[in-house]
């Protein structure tokens, strides 16, 4: 949950290292810090806050120095303050230590160091990690760092530097990324490929159980017993553009109008128009243990888990296969039952999700087949799967997720189809639904363009503490995620349902201060979705209903309608999302939200 960032090399380490945590930021913001040797002088900056505060705090200081390492944190053991914020330095003063993850055994360690006569000043787990690398230095950092990390148990993506071995940054992973770069101006570290991409798009994934020793001129990886492991660079296509806000006043509207482009992206190449099938180059290694599956989990957290509940009822129908959606951070807890024929579909933008990571270690060590749905291209999810498609949707930079949605659901609709194509589904029927995705980044575009009156109704209803968002169907995850936004980035409480479960109890809370959004798309459960809706307008709520253009019937019953266009009814999943995205964004900027940096989140949650 926490970013950070590392610089070896020719040039002036703070102004890099500022600049990589201003990216970094949104893997947590509650504290920063920065650390820059300068031969003898070590200076060490913290700040509570936002980025900014620490900024302010350097602003006017001379902080020369051609080796650094800087970290923003997202809280988990110890409070928000400046002792806990990283890095974390040892009794001397020497060793400095940033850390992504979390130390589970550390009280333990902590407890012989203390009695060893080690002081600690912060609560933090990670403070043992400095300790423990002071008690095994003798001159050698990656050697320390290597007895050190025997020590302890949990997860972790690590920087360490030390003034009396001070020509390298040794790193090391284990379930917390870690990415290297080092070109003509020296070695860069980081959480996030999207941090250093400014400096090179070639970049060395670490995996777990490796840790590197970065200088201004190279890298050399070992595992933990110190054998040289030969890694090749990987090219990262992200732009740098992609990465910048460009001129929207927030990442995540500008990732809202990039869904058109995400969905060209995963489409791209893909789609077999004549055959009425797809072509999806990364399940050809598995395409025939595939024909042998007869059941599916989906396997995914927060929204990622909306667009695998969509998932549910493409791979069914269209797949044929039965399918159940699993919550990563429940699944290892359940004992779940499955076997050599199922197959487990792990869905995740980060690739980094510590609790599916953790679902995705339990399949395989049940010998289970795993195929991935991923969008960060050499992720640890994406690394171990059996198979896998990419979304190439993109860096997402802000915390909500929004275009990475929509292109997992599409990633959804070409597996379902793929599978369906080995099975049941005709050349006909196939050819349908290919036409109809292909229609999508258009009809994404339009319902774009008439953003302004969406934010007409959201400043209309911005006020309102509570929504109730119903869907059935395709559509009841996507109800689930127009809910988590609300609640999200305009902090209100959002209300996600089956449309059909509304009169089983949660009535009760509907009048007209409550109000709802309907998302009735004239679709197989139009019908019933219009009883809702009435039943709702009997108790005085108002609706704002997302329905097909066209459908005039709508307007006499909603409040307010947002059209969208017609589509296949597996695929409205994707033009009902965008209303209620921009609908969330709009509430948030007239309630005044920190929109990117929502309060108490991060990006990638790497903590169980
Ligand atoms: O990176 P992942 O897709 O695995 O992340 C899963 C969730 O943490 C993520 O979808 C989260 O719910 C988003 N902030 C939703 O907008």
């Amino acid at each position: 949950m926490c970013g950070i960032i590392g610089y070896i090399g020719k040039k002036q380490a703070l102004p890099l290292l500022m600049d990589g945590l201003r990216h970094e930021s949104y893997r947590g913001y509650d504290s920063s810090g920065v650390v820059v040797f300068d031969h003898d002088n070590v200076t060490l900056v913290k700040a509570t806050g936002k980025l900014e505060k620490l900024e302010e705090k350097i602003q006017g200081m001379d902080i020369p120095g051609k080796i650094g390492l800087g970290h923003t944190r997202w809280a988990t053991h110890g409070g928000v303050t400046e002792e806990n914020a990283h890095p974390h330095a040892d009794c001397k003063q020497n060793i400095f230590v940033i850390h992504n993850g979390i130390i589970e055994n550390y009280q333990q360690i902590k407890d012989e160091l203390q009695a060893k006569g080690h002081r600690f000043i912060s609560e933090t787990d990670t403070e043992v990690l400095s300790h423990l690398v002071e008690h095994f230095f003798t001159g050698n950092l990656e050697e320390a760092v290597g007895k050190a990390l025997a020590q302890v148990r949990g997860a972790y993506g690590i920087a360490v530097i030390a003034k009396q071995d001070p020509d390298k940054i040794v790193v090391a992973r284990l379930s917390a990324p870690i990415v290297i770069s080092v070109n003509n101006d020296g070695g860069f570290i980081a959480s996030d490929p999207g941090t250093i991409l400014s400096h090179s798009n070639k970049m060395i994934f670490l995996d777990d159980g490796e840790i590197a020793i970065v200088t201004g001129e190279g890298c050399k990886i070992t595992d933990l017993k110190n054998n040289a492991k030969d890694k090749v660079a990987t090219e990262v296509e992200w732009t740098l553009q992609e990465a910048e806000k460009t001129g929207y006043a927030h990442f995540m509207l500008k990732e809202i109008m990039e869904h058109p482009a995400s969905l060209e992206n995963v489409l791209r190449g893909r789609l077999l128009m004549d055959e009425g099938g797809v072509k999806l180059g990364g399940l050809e290694s598995i395409q025939d243990k595939l024909r042998d599956i007869n059941r599916i989990q989906i396997i995914a957290c927060g929204g990622s888990a909306y667009a695998a509940q969509v998932g549910e009822y493409m791979l069914e129908e269209y797949g044929g296969i039965p399918t159940e959606v699993e919550i990563g951070s429940e699944f290892r807890y359940r004992k779940p039952v499955f076997d050599g024929h199922t197959l487990s579909i792990f869905i995740s933008q980060s690739g980094e999700t510590a609790d599916t990571l953790a679902a995705l270690k339990e399949v395989k060590e049940r010998k289970g087949l795993s195929l991935g749905i991923v969008n960060v291209v050499g992720s640890t999810l994406a690394r171990q799967m059996d198979a896998g498609v990419y979304t190439h949707s993109g860096p997402e930079i802000a915390v909500a997720s929004t275009k990475t949605f929509t292109a997992q659901v599409a990633a959804l609709a070409l597996v379902s189809l793929f599978l369906g194509r080995q099975r049941q589904l005709s050349g006909p029927a196939g050819r349908d639904v290919v036409g109809k995705l292909s229609e999508l980044p258009a009809q994404v575009r339009e319902i774009l363009g008439r953003r302004n009156s969406i934010e007409e109704i959201a400043r209309r209803y911005h006020q309102y503490p509570n929504f109730c968002v119903i869907g059935r169907k395709y559509n009841y995850g996507i109800a689930l995620e127009g809910a988590l936004k609300l609640k999200e980035v305009a902090y209100v409480h959002g209300e996600g349902m089956r449309g059909g479960e509304l009169k089983h109890g949660s009535l009760a809370l509907i009048n007209n201060e409550f109000p709802t959004l309907a998302i009735v798309p004239t679709d197989s459960v139009y019908e019933k979705n219009i009883s809702t809706i009435q039943q709702i307008r009997a108790r005085g709520g108002k609706v704002i209903a997302i329905a097909t253009e066209g459908n005039r019937e709508i307007q006499k019953i909603a409040d307010d309608v947002i059209y969208i266009p017609e589509n296949l009814e597996m695929l409205t999943p994707v033009l009902a999302t965008i209303p209620l995205h921009l609908f969330a964004y709009y509430v948030a900027v007239a309630r005044g939200c920190e929109i990117d940096k929502p309060r108490n989140l991060a990006k990638s949650v790497t903590v169980e």
